[in-house]
C-alpha cells in the first residue's frame, strides 16, 4: 500500500511530469501543463509539487504561492480596526490541487501545511499578515473552511487566515491531527 507520509514537497522542476497531472478541475490541470513554468520564470509565482520517493516524476499534487496586498476594507471590521490604514501584505495560495488518483489520502492537507510552514519562515524576514487562498468553487471553500479559513466577503472566492493564529502553535493543531 502506498505510504503518503513519505511525500516529498519541493519546487516544480523540469523533471516533473506536468502533462501527466490530472485533478478533477480542468483549469487547474491546464495551469500546471501550460502556465506554471512561465510564472516561475517571470517570478510571478512559486509552484511546489508533491511526489513519492519511488516515483519522483509523477506529480501527486501541487500548489502555487505568491504575495499580494489586500485593501483594509476587505478584512472584517473587527480585524481592520486594529491595523494601520494601509493595504495589508498577505501570502496567496492561488491554486492547490491533488491528482484524481490520490484524492482523500491527506495530500491536500499536507500541501496546505507545507505552504503555511514556508510562509511562516518567510514572514520572519518580510512581514506577512495572513494566508489567503483563492477557492475555485464551493467544494474548495469547504476544504479550507474546516482549517479555520474565513471568507473575506460573501461574494469573493478569497478566504484568509491571520498568521497570528499560529503564534502559539508553530504548526496549526487542526492541520496536524492526522499527519503528526
Ligand atoms: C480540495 C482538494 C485539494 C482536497 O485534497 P485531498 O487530498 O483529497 O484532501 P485531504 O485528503 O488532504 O483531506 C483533508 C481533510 O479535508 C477534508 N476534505 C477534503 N475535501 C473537502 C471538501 N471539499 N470540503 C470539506 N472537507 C474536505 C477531508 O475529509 C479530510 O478531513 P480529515 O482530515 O478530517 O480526514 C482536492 O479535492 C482537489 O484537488 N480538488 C480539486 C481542486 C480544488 O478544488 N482545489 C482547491 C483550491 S483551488
Amino acid at each position: 500500500m502506498t505510504n503518503f507520509r513519505n511525500l516529498v514537497i519541493a519546487p516544480l522542476n523540469a523533471a516533473h511530469d506536468r502533462a501527466g497531472f490530472h485533478c478533477n478541475v480542468e483549469a487547474l490541470d491546464q495551469y500546471i501543463h501550460k502556465q506554471a513554468g512561465q510564472d516561475i520564470r517571470r517570478r510571478i509565482s512559486r509552484i511546489f509539487v508533491a511526489t513519492l520517493p519511488d516515483n519522483p516524476k509523477e506529480v501527486m499534487g501541487y500548489y502555487s504561492l505568491s504575495t499580494l496586498s489586500i485593501e483594509l476594507s476587505q478584512l472584517p471590521e473587527k480585524l481592520a480596526r486594529k491595523l494601520p490604514k494601509q493595504p495589508v501584505p498577505v501570502a496567496l495560495i492561488g491554486r492547490l490541487a491533488v491528482s484524481k488518483n490520490a484524492l482523500g489520502c491527506g495530500i491536500g492537507k499536507m500541501l496546505l501545511v507545507d505552504a503555511i510552514k514556508r510562509t511562516l519562515t518567510v514572514s520572519d524576514q518580510i512581514a506577512i499578515y495572513a494566508m489567503v487562498v483563492d477557492a475555485i468553487n464551493d467544494n474548495a471553500k469547504g476544504f479550507y473552511e474546516q482549517f479555520g479559513f474565513a471568507r473575506l466577503s460573501d461574494d469573493s472566492p478569497r478566504l484568509f487566515l491571520p498568521l497570528k493564529s499560529f503564534e502559539d502553535n508553530p504548526v496549526p493543531i487542526n492541520l496536524l491531527q492526522s499527519h503528526a
